[in-house]
């Protein structure tokens, strides 16, 4: 196969997005198979726009039509999972947006079946991945760089959204047409970047807010706090409505902290002794004279990297890892399977505020259904 046939499903924002790109040619060894979309407007669109391009009103007949050899999900969230099960079960290779899915039994169900396909590439869009930033601070982590986890802290509320978007699209914001707000709109990228280089955790407990600053039924903001099982703990705060939002990403070890700012800068501390060594053998009169105008320096050595990104080359990088994985198995930087992580932890943030304790992970998968289908129905009502 010398190009991969991709077929867009859902050209909406993000399928219309794609579609750009690989028509002009910005993604090596991909070229758009197929359009697809249930919208009759997005018909007329692509006629216009992409008149030589096979269109389809139904993704079945697209996975059957012979003009795609790939397909990736712009689809609201919820059918992901299936679209994903539909093309492996044809043979084609899938490529699903984030989140993987809303609820973890749907992603598990993806994840089981693309087990039974080992030939065929399953990749999920995580772009973040392909950060040069934070494949540094995942190198440094498994390093051991800064020894030890102790405690992680990630306030990502750089997402602020008017009510005017919320008003945009009927899916949007909803239990039923997308199964939650910030937590599986726009934060999966962080909440995967979390555990991809902090690991998951193993308790959960939060506090989060349902339609408390937007005329929405989902959540528009969320504080939740992780246990590691190991004395490691942490925190992830995220909202839609914070006007001047912030982006810090801190990673506290025995040896040292990484602070991540604004996804550009990392300034990375590395203690010369563990923190533990130095509790011991630093004298009180010591530290007074280090922290009262002393050096610094004679505990830790700090340096600073500082990374720029170029808009959309996170997502042709994505792309493009996709293809090679296809044509000559370069290893895929976000394998599909590693798409249910986040899933999680949004679904234990979920539980935790709706039971008012702190849950486990792994979680109960069919409880968070029951509790889900009954916030459904609620706003069904
Ligand atoms: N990776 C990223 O950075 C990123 C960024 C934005 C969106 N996304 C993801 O992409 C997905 C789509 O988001 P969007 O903003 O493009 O939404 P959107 O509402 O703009 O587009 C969705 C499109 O899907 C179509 N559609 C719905 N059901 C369909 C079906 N059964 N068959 C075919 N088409 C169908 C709709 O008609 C619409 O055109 C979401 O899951 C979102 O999380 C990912």
């Amino acid at each position: 196969m010398k190009k991969v046939r991709l077929g867009i499903i859902g050209v909406g924002a993000q399928g219309g997005l794609y579609a750009g790109f690989i028509s002009e040619g910005k993604v090596k060894n991909m070229v758009v198979g197929a359009l697809c979309d249930i919208d009759p407007s997005k018909k007329e669109l692509c006629a216009k726009k992409y008149p030589d391009i096979p269109f389809y009103e139904d993704y079945i007949d697209m996975l059957e039509s012979g003009t795609v050899d790939a397909i990736v999900t712009c689809v609201p969230h919820y059918l992901h999972p299936e679209m994903g099960i539909e093309a492996l079960k044809r043979d084609i290779h899938a490529l699903v947006e984030k989140p993987a899915g809303v609820y973890t039994k749907q992603v598990r169900e993806l994840n089981e079946f693309a087990a039974t396909k080992p030939e065929l590439t399953f990749g999920i869009v995580f772009n973040q991945r392909t950060n040069p930033l934070y494949q540094k601070v995942k190198e440094m982590i498994d390093q051991g760089e800064i020894g030890q986890i102790r405690r992680t802290n990630w306030i990502i509320t750089t997402w602020w959204r008017p009510q005017g978007y919320y008003d945009q699209s009927e899916w949007r914001a909803t239990w039923a047409g997308e199964g939650g707000g910030v937590l599986v709109n726009q934060a999966p990228h962080q909440l995967d970047l979390w555990q991809w280089i902090c690991g998951m955790p193993k308790k959960v407990y939060s506090n989060v807010k349902y339609g408390y600053q937007r005329d929405i039924t989902v959540e528009d903001e969320v504080t939740a706090m992780v246990d590691y099982g190991n004395g490691a703990t942490g925190v992830f705060i995220t909202c839609t409505h914070d006007i001047v939002g912030s982006d810090r990403f801190e990673i506290l070890g025995d040896k040292g902290k990484i602070v991540v700012e604004d996804s550009k800068k990392i300034t990375v501390k590395r203690l010369h002794e563990s923190e533990s060594e130095l509790s011991k053998s630093m004298s009180w009169a010591d530290v007074t004279k280090i922290f009262m105008g002393g050096d610094l320096g004679e505990i830790y050595d700090e340096e600073v990297l500082e990374f720029s990104s170029v808009w959309g080359a996170q997502h042709i990088a994505v792309m493009e890892n996709f293809a090679a994985n296809i044509i000559d198995g370069t290893p895929l930087l976000a394998p599909g399977s590693d798409g249910i992580y986040g899933v999680a932890l949004a679904n234990a943030i979920h539980l935790s505020s709706w039971l008012g304790k702190e849950v486990e992970l792994p979680l109960d998968e069919e409880l968070f259904l029951v509790e889900l289908n009954k916030r459904i129905e609620e706003e069904e009502k």
